[in-house]
């Protein structure tokens, strides 16, 4: 059967001060009227019924994604721990689903991602499960890249896709966040896609992948497996989960992988990874203004104002960002609006 995984770990500090502990990225109406996980879970509700729907998140946020979503229930979870970056998480949801299901495949999905052409998303994820349940790959989706971008994954792609198939090509290299220079020659090469993030294999491949790049974490897992129907596995899982030290699997995993197969996607992916992305991604009056909430803006262009409370008045304002949220004011220049994760990291703020 094919399964899909939804991830929902991060915070999304860049998302500060709308996003806090209490009120994670995910959680939040960041595009739209509709909190991110909602659209990705409605979303992937057209390609497996909601008992082969997971997500792997920590206990608080499982609470909190529950009270949004009547519709869900602790089945669909799969609890770790503590944040310990995408590969122990991915591991442990592998380990689990191929317990289930030996001939698990699974697609994994970051929670808080856009996606604007769903029917074409669909067509690309329907190829890639079939491609996956059938042969020993790890499959991603690879977007055309438009920017020399140093937060993304860069995967070489070969120019012809497999004889099999249209949308499915084979990957050569896979370098994850890589410098600005080299990141500015990928884009120049022609050759290179962005990882996307979402995943699709069968959960036996990616553990064998595991096993040989990440040894450690496989064999924790493997311990973890073998407790998982006893009464111990809670405090199992607690204990051992310490230990974990934490990888992503782009740098764990990926990189070193030798069957890596790209679908190309072409459905409006972003991972609204700012304000400004969400800025440029949100429909704007003649001068360029977003305006989230109440207020009047004079002679001024190029802003993204949210407020859930305070009217907002400006004159003569330009190109900023400015939050209030949860008795916080941020005003910040659009175009450093990645910063925030560093202010947030680096002050004293309500967290
Ligand atoms: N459950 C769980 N546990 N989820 C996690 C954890 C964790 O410990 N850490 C991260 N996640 C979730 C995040 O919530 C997010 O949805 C997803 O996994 C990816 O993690 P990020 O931390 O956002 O990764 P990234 O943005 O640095 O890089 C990844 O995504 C890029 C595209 O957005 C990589 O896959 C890059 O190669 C890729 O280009
Ligand atoms: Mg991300």
């Amino acid at each position: 059967h094919y399964f899909s995984v939804i991830m929902a770990g991060g915070v999304g500090k860049r998302f500060w001060p709308r996003s806090r502990k209490d009120s994670p990225k995910q959680l939040l109406d960041i595009i739209g009227d509709e909190s991110m996980i909602n659209l990705t879970i409605k979303r992937l509700l057209k390609v497996s019924p909601l008992e082969r729907l997971y997500i792997i998140t920590n206990y608080h946020q499982a609470e909190m994604i529950l009270a949004q979503n009547p519709n869900l229930s602790w089945e669909n979870f799969i609890i770790e721990p503590s944040g310990k970056n995408t590969a122990p998480a991915i591991a442990l949801a592998a380990a689990i689903l191929k317990k289930r299901d030996p001939e698990a495949v699974m697609g994994l999905f970051p929670a808080d991602h856009l996606i604007q052409d769903e029917k074409d998303f669909i067509a690309c994820l329907n190829e890639g499960v079939r491609i996956a349940a059938e042969k020993n790959v790890l499959i991603t989706f690879g977007i055309e890249p438009t920017r020399p971008a140093t937060g993304y994954g860069y995967i070489q792609v070969e120019k012809e896709p497999l004889p099999d198939s249209t949308l499915v090509y084979k990957s050569k290299t896979f370098a994850e966040k890589p410098n600005l220079e080299t990141a500015k020659r990928f884009l120049s090469s022609g050759e290179f896609l962005w990882n996307s993030g979402m995943f699709i294999w069968r959960a036996d491949v990616i553990l064998k992948e595991i096993e040989k790049y990440l040894p450690e974490l496989y064999e924790i897992i493997d311990t973890l497996t073998n407790s998982m129907d006893t009464e111990e596995y809670d405090k199992t899982l607690q204990k051992l989960w310490r230990t974990i030290k934490p990888v992503s699997i782009d740098y764990g995993v990926m990189e070193n992988a030798k069957h890596v197969k790209v679908v190309r996607g072409k459905f409006g992916w972003s991972d609204v990874g700012s304000w400004d992305a969400v800025y440029s991604l949100e429909k704007k009056d003649k001068y360029g203004n977003v305006l989230r909430g109440d207020g009047y803006l004079l002679e001024s262009s190029g802003n993204y104002i949210y407020s859930s409370e305070a009217q907002v008045f400006a004159r003569n304002v330009h190109n900023l960002i400015v939050i209030a949220d949860k008795g916080v004011i941020l005003l910040i220049p659009r175009d450093e609006s990645e910063s925030i994760k560093g202010i947030v990291d680096a002050l004293p703020v309500v967290g």
